[in-house]
Parts: C-alpha cells; structure tokens; sequence
C-alpha cells in the first residue's frame, strides 16, 4: 500500500470515524420501491458495518400485515444484495417494527404516536427520524397529521426526510415548504437528491476546488460545451403510477441534472460550509437562461421507448409497461440545450440526455474543451481532437484527461490518448453508497449534501415552462429500447456542428 494512503487511514480512524447515536425511524411507506431497494438496503449495510447501533425502524405500510410477516418480506428483499449474510440479518430484523396506517385518515396517527411514544420512553436520547418515501400528492397530508399530534416541535431533534422530486411544480414545491416550515425548523428540514451521495460527484468540486490548475480554464474562454449524460438501461420497473405523473423532467432533469450542472459550473464558496456551498449552487441555477419557448423543438427533445432488445435481453416499449395507458406520452427521454448567462459561462452550451432503457447504464460529464487556435498538426491519417476533462459517475468511477501526443515513428501525426484516475486502482478502501452517506448526514444534522429550497424552486422555475409549452404539443420521438435514444436528440447537436459521446 502506497505510504501516503496508509498514513491517511489512521489519521481517518483516529478523527473521523462515525458512529450514529440512538434513533427511531419511520418510514413512510416502509413496503414501497424506494424502501426496498434503498432504505432497507442502506439501513442493514451501515447496520452490517457498525455504524448504527442503536435504533428501531418503525416501517408504515398500508397493507395488514403482522411485523413476522413484514420481517420475512424484508428477508427476501435483502437477501439480493451483495454480502448479505443471514446471521447479520437475525440481529437487525430485531429492529424492524411494521405499522399499519392509512396516513389520510387523522385518527390512524394515534396509534402510531402510541408505538412511537412507547419506544421514545425505551430510550430518552433516541431521535426521531421521519422519513417520507411516499408520493407527492400525499406528502402535505402526511405531514399535517404528524403535526396535528405534535410529533413534530416537541421533538427538538426530530428531523425530516423528504425524497424527491419536492413537489410536483414551482407552486407545490412552494406549498409544500411552507407546510414544512410551519411545523419543523429549517434545520431540521432533509430534501433529498441522492446524486449528491455519490462520491464521484462529490469529487467535482473537491477536483475544482483542491487543485489550481483547472480553475483558470474553466470558463467561456477555453472550455467549447459541457455534455452530461444519465443513461439508463433500466425501465420503469414497478413504478408505473409514480412515472406517469413525474416523465423523465420532473424524475431527473429537475433534480440530478440541475444538481450536476450546479457543481459544473458553481463558483467557489467562501468557505466548506453548507449555506456558502448551497448558496453558490443555487446562484448558478438562477442563472440559467430560460428556454425559448416559441423555439422548443430547437432545445428540447423528448422521447418515449418502444420495444427492443436491452443487455441481450427482449423488452417491452412504455405503453405496454404494466399500469402505464397504452395511449401515454409520458417521456422517458429528454435531451436539452441550456446557457448560463453569467461572466463565466456567456455563450458556452451545456448539452444534457437522460433517459431509461437506452443501450447501457452510463453518467458521465464530459468538459469540452476549444481546439488549439492554430493548427499546426493533423493534416494526415487523423484529425487533432479537441481536449476534454471527464467525470465517468457510473458505472467506471473514473476522471480522464484526454489530450494529444505524437504517434511513434517518422511522420509527424498527433494521436489523442487518455490520462485516467479510476477509484477502483488507486482507493482500495470500501466507500459509502450514496444513501450510505446520505443516511449518516442526516444522523449527524450535516446539510451540506441537501438541496436547499431556494434551490430547488430555482429548479422548478426553469423545467415549468418547457413542461409546460411540451404539454400543448406534447411532441414526442419514440425510440427503440436499447438504442442511444430518438435520432431528433443528435440534431441538437449535429445544427450546433457537434456531437454527442458515445457510450
Ligand atoms: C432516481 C429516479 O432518482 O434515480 C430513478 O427516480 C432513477 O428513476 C434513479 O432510476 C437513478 O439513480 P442511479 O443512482 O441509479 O443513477
């Protein structure tokens, strides 16, 4: 092992090593998707990993169902994931308490404030985490009923997880702030983007801000475009009802790409703390021109997959996805044109894609740069290429360097090859999940890894207008799955005398 990263671990151990103190959370929608696949997921591996001790899960469901049975469900949901293993899980299923509740119904919260009044007596440090991985359209209920028997304020400590999207629009997201904030404190107020988890994201601005010599190029004046990509090659799985109403915009353009334009483009904080990061991301987004409307199809493209052929693999188009209408034109696929209209960024393009059932899993942001203004070399076998800087998020953990060096021989040919920083070959260490991370911030009270809401109306104020100008056309290009998604996408480009990257 390199001395340096030996020397770094201890120092890690000895001063930064967390452990959460006692907590009780609840989980609304404590059967659904996202506390399948993540909540329990992430809750057994920090569990696994020690870094939770104390604490219940009180998981709230809608079905009638007795806490053995919700116990063996969980099993069966964990039993997927890697290094599992069944003596870990006897001891954390001890954790796992099931609470049936129509969370409309007022009168249902008094039997929950019972449990949860009974376990707050076991352990009177214990905070209470409320965590709401339920839709939109029943989040305001939700919380005004919490309120109404006072499970917020008196808890000082009580925090608040709210998934995203935060609203389904400006106006609700704005509403339903203004209900949080009656009822809990800013601080104790957790909305979610869990992009912000990831580590290679993170890298972003630990690469832009650690270092000096990227800095002075990172604007209008070297850099050509930005392209950011978030391919999936997933569907909508079992999510139906939740995509009908969210498409693709409100899903991951309004969240994960605006966050990841954020930190492309942020200027420096004053200092690392949260409300310095956050303001300076939120200044950027309040920056971003807004699409010409009258012109959409010149900057906006949205597309839904058909059936095709994914990882070898036959699979069906949206409409005939379970529960979604076979007449839907939810889209499934966005690809974009944005500017920034501040001194740094005038007139440099940021290209974005996202979109489900494409050829491969794949988040990238690649940092175009400007050709060298005299060309000297690649008149034969191969033109010079432009320099670019790329973050691979998913699924290579990676920051490459492409640039151009002479071919080896007796002609004077430039080739382009790649300088690569890949996690896996230089961090042997095992680092967070995204909701790993996400989870431990919150049971530390540290915001810095969540959307504020300025930020996020900022967001919302700049997808409401293309959603809503696309929904009187509601044009929309079908594309095979397993495709790089509708061929209108590479006009965006290809008018612009660009090109996407391939993956
Ligand atoms: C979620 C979206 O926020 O992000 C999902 O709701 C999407 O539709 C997921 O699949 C992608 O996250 P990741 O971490 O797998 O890129």
């Amino acid at each position: 092992m390199n001395p340096k990263h030996k020397e770094f671990e201890v120092c890690l151990r000895e001063n930064i090593s967390y452990k959460s103190g006692p907590f009780i959370m609840v989980i609304f929608g404590g059967a659904g998707d996202l506390a399948q696949k993540k909540l329990l997921p992430t809750l057994y591996q920090l569990f696994k990993k020690k870094l939770i001790e104390n604490f219940s899960i009180v998981a709230c469901g809608s079905s009638s169902i007795l806490v053995e049975e919700y116990r063996k469900n969980s099993k069966k949901w964990l039993e997927k994931i890697e290094g599992f293993e069944e003596s870990v899980f006897n001891e954390f299923e001890k954790k796992l308490i099931y609470h049936q509740i129509d969370l409309t119904k007022e009168e249902n919260f008094d039997t929950l404030c019972l449990t949860l009044s009974e376990l707050g007596k076991q352990d009177k440090t214990a905070n209470f985490i409320y965590y709401l991985a339920i839709p939109p359209a029943i989040l305001p209920t939700v919380v005004s009923n919490l309120s109404l028997k006072h499970l917020c304020r008196e808890k000082k400590e009580a925090k608040i997880v709210v998934e995203k999207p935060f609203g389904f629009d400006k106006k609700s997201a704005h509403e339903l702030n203004k209900l949080l904030l009656h009822h809990f404190d800013e601080n104790q107020i957790y909305r979610i983007d869990h992009y912000l988890g990831k580590e290679t994201i993170q890298n972003i601005f630990f690469f832009r801000f650690g270092n000096a010599m990227f800095e002075p190029l990172w604007n209008r004046n070297y850099i050509d475009h930005v392209q950011i990509t978030v391919a999936e090659d997933i569907g909508i799985e079992n999510r139906a009802i939740f995509y009908e109403q969210a498409g693709v915009v409100r899903d991951i353009v309004q969240n994960h790409i605006m966050q990841l334009i954020a930190l492309i483009a942020m200027e420096p904080p004053i200092n690392f703390e949260a409300d310095s990061i956050k303001a300076e991301r939120t200044k950027v987004v309040k920056s971003i021109q807004p699409i010409d409307l009258h012109n959409l199809s010149k900057s906006v493209v949205m597309g839904q997959y058909g059936e095709g052929r994914v990882n070898g693999k036959h699979v069906v188009g949206y409409t005939d996805e379970k529960k979604v209408p076979k007449d839907s034109k939810t889209p499934t696929f966005f690809a974009g044109k944005f500017f920034i209209n501040n001194w740094r960024w005038e007139n440099v393009p940021f290209y974005v894609r996202a979109g489900k059932r494409l050829k491969k899993r794949f988040t990238e942001i690649a940092i175009q740069f400007k050709y060298p203004p005299l060309k000297l070399l690649g008149h034969k076998c191969q033109d010079i290429e432009a320099n670019a800087l790329v973050f691979s998020i998913d699924p290579k953990q990676k920051v490459s360097l492409h640039f151009n060096v002479k071919y080896p021989g007796m002609e004077n040919i430039p080739f382009p090859v790649d300088m690569v920083f890949d996690y896996k070959d230089v961090f042997k260490v095992d680092y967070p999940s995204p909701y790993e991370r996400i989870l431990i911030d919150i049971m530390k009270g540290d915001l810095t890894l969540f959307p504020g809401q300025d930020g996020i109306e900022a967001m919302w104020k700049i997808v409401d207008p293309i959603i809503n100008a696309w929904e009187k056309e509601k044009n929309i290009y079908k594309y095979e799955a397993g495709s790089f998604g509708p061929d209108k996408a590479n006009e965006l480009m290809t008018h612009d005398h660009r090109a996407w990257r391939p993956f």
